[in-house]
């Protein structure tokens, strides 16, 4: 009995931890309509720095101190994210402190993953380091 007792337990500690997991931002399904979505989010917000190419050479862009980040290299080069579309939803979500990046928390988190699909639908395909 004490062990039937143990073991519902650890269920439902189980399904509590999991619980506040997935209460974390889950990434949705990356689909053509939130492309789309993206892709005007990103011409109302973004292309006076990063560019209309993601190339970071927008009117804007090309003044900044550190540059914006060119959004055509391989992804596994980008400063922060590396690859990891995670790390690139923080720093639109939280922006990069004293650059021109700021925080686009104020976009919903579904918006802001339509932000990261599009944005790194510019990279291009990963090469070597020499
Ligand atoms: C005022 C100019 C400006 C605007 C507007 C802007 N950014 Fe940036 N962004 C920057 C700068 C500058 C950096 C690079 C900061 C650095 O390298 O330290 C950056 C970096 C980034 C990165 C980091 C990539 C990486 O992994 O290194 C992402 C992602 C990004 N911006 C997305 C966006 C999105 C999406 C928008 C529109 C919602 C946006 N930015 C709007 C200036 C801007």
């Amino acid at each position: 009995m004490r062990r039937l007792i143990s073991i519902a337990f650890l269920g439902f500690f189980l399904i509590f931890l999991s619980g506040r997991s997935w209460s974390q931002s889950i990434p949705p399904k990356k689909t053509p309509d939130l492309l789309t979505q993206g892709k005007k989010l990103y011409e109302q917000n973004c292309v006076p720095c990063h560019g209309s190419k993601g190339d970071g050479k927008g009117p804007a862009g090309v003044l900044l101190k550190p540059p914006p980040q060119d959004f055509n290299i391989p992804l596994n080069q980008w400063t922060y994210s590396k690859g990891d579309l995670r790390k690139a939803f923080d720093v639109i979500s939280k922006g990069v402190p004293n650059t021109g990046m700021v925080a686009w928390s104020h976009l919903s988190e579904q918006n802001r993953w339509a932000l990261v699909y599009y944005v790194t639908g510019f990279a291009s395909p990963p090469t070597r380091k020499k």
